[in-house]
């Protein structure tokens, strides 16, 4: 019977369908404090990444915020208590997760894991999980300053367990100004991912370049280019998850700072050139990649004015007379000797795939690089995500469209498959 016959047919294919790969997977332990609301935030943010988030609440948290909310956002139940599944969930939890996370840590739940509390699924599954456990805490600058916090504080960074996540000084709920206030969200789940992220480049120093470079001509205008940085900084934020060492020398660019990254800000080229010799030393052995993904403006003005130009009708006069940037990707291929630091370069054209792939073997070739990314300015410039090509001395492969983020661990990946066998 044709029913039966389409029964059959997907039974089938969910038997021979392969398990998904696991995600990352964090629980997320909210209890009673007005910041509670920014779990939620917190919460977005960690799925928005790719994080399985299992949140739990006590019975506190739930004053302040829904669990209609919490669940919504992580697709997942919001467990209460240790009844809330058969068997032991804690136990089954701590076994689940990669991290725990508690965002935000009341003084009283700061006080119950110092005591070794199990009193709640919270408590509880703190003390029975071995893996990271990341605490937010959040309260009146007066209870932070209580002796008995203070006391309860020393006794678990004594421990050893606990991975602390601010507080900081600001505004507290009550108006009140002080040590107590909540880490910003984006600084927890950045924190909470961090601890999720393999150190696959635990010991290599990687110097990144990005955004584009700004040459002037006099104090009011410039040239440069529409290179947003974005491509760089996802760069330089994997490398340091993954436990890179890494220096970003960026231009002009409205971009934050990844965590844990050394940023050095440069306007012109002739500026990022200095920095770039600084980072990776004179004989270059300062830096183990170096992935140059910034636009270069290939000129500059030959005599920038200290004074602004006056408009006048027609051309300007003189004529703006340009002179050559040096190629600062070309002139550190040329002067390594051995093939270190691994050099990445980028290239980026609005011609064809066939077109594009040549102008990156011509590059490969010309700068003396180990790889180049190739991609279209139209697929890249100022936009979330990016198709790419890889082109090396073994050929070439198609990435395919991948975020930034994904594309970045691919440049990483290879840069220290390179660095591994000597380029
Ligand atoms: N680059 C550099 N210094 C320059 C120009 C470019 O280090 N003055 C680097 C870029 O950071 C990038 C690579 O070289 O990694 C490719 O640069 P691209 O923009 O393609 O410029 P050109 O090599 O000058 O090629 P084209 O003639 O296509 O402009």
């Amino acid at each position: 019977m044709p029913s039966d016959d389409k029964t059959t047919v997907a039974k089938t294919k969910t038997s021979l369908s392969l398990p998904a790969p696991r995600r990352p997977t964090v629980a997320l332990a909210v209890t009673g404090s007005v910041a509670a609301y920014k779990a939620a935030e917190i919460a977005r943010l960690l799925v928005k990444a790719g994080v399985r988030v299992i949140p739990l609440m006590t019975r506190s948290a739930e004053s302040f915020l829904g669990a209609a909310t919490l669940s919504g956002l992580t697709g997942e139940p919001v467990h209460r208590t240790m009844w809330d599944a058969p068997g032991e969930l804690h136990v089954s939890l701590a076994r689940e997760i990669d991290a725990l996370l508690i965002a935000p840590a009341t003084a009283d739940v700061l006080a119950r894991l110092a005591a070794g509390r199990a009193d709640c699924l919270v408590t509880a599954l703190a003390l029975v999980c071995d893996k990271p456990l990341l605490v937010a805490p959040a309260m009146h600058p007066s209870m932070w300053a209580h002796p008995a916090t203070r006391r309860n504080v020393a006794t678990l960074t004594a421990d050893g367990r606990v991975e602390w996540l601010g507080p900081v000084d600001g505004q507290v709920a009550s108006g009140d100004e002080g040590m107590g206030r909540l880490l910003e969200p984006a600084l927890i789940a950045d924190a909470a991912l961090f601890a999720l992220t393999p150190r696959d480049l635990s010991g290599l120093r990687v110097v990144v370049t990005a955004g584009p470079t700004v040459e002037d001509l006099d104090p009011v205008r410039f040239l440069s280019n529409r290179s947003s940085g974005q491509m760089g900084f996802a760069v330089a934020r994997r490398a340091a998850a993954r436990g890179a060492e890494v220096t970003l020398i960026s231009g002009p660019v409205h971009l934050p700072t990844p965590p844990r990254v050394r940023r050095v800000d440069v306007r012109s080229a002739i500026a990022m050139r200095g920095a770039l010799w600084q980072a990776l030393g004179p004989d270059l052995s300062l830096a183990d990649a170096l992935v140059m993904s910034a636009a270069v403006s290939d000129h500059r003005p030959a005599t920038p004015h200290a004074t602004k130009q006056k408009k006048r009708p027609g051309a300007p006069t003189p004529p703006i007379e340009l002179t050559d940037n040096p190629d600062l990707l070309a002139e550190i291929g040329h002067a390594r000797a051995a093939r270190r630091p691994v050099l990445v370069g980028f290239a980026v054209e609005t011609d064809d795939d066939d077109a594009l792939l040549a102008y990156a073997r011509g590059k490969l070739a010309s700068k003396r690089v180990d790889l180049v990314v190739a991609n279209h300015a139209s697929d890249s410039f100022g936009k979330g995500d990016n198709r790419a090509f890889f082109v090396s001395a073994e050929g070439h492969d198609a990435q395919g469209t991948l975020t930034k983020d994904e594309l970045a661990d691919r440049v990483l990946d290879r840069a220290r498959a390179l660095w591994a066998r000597g380029a």
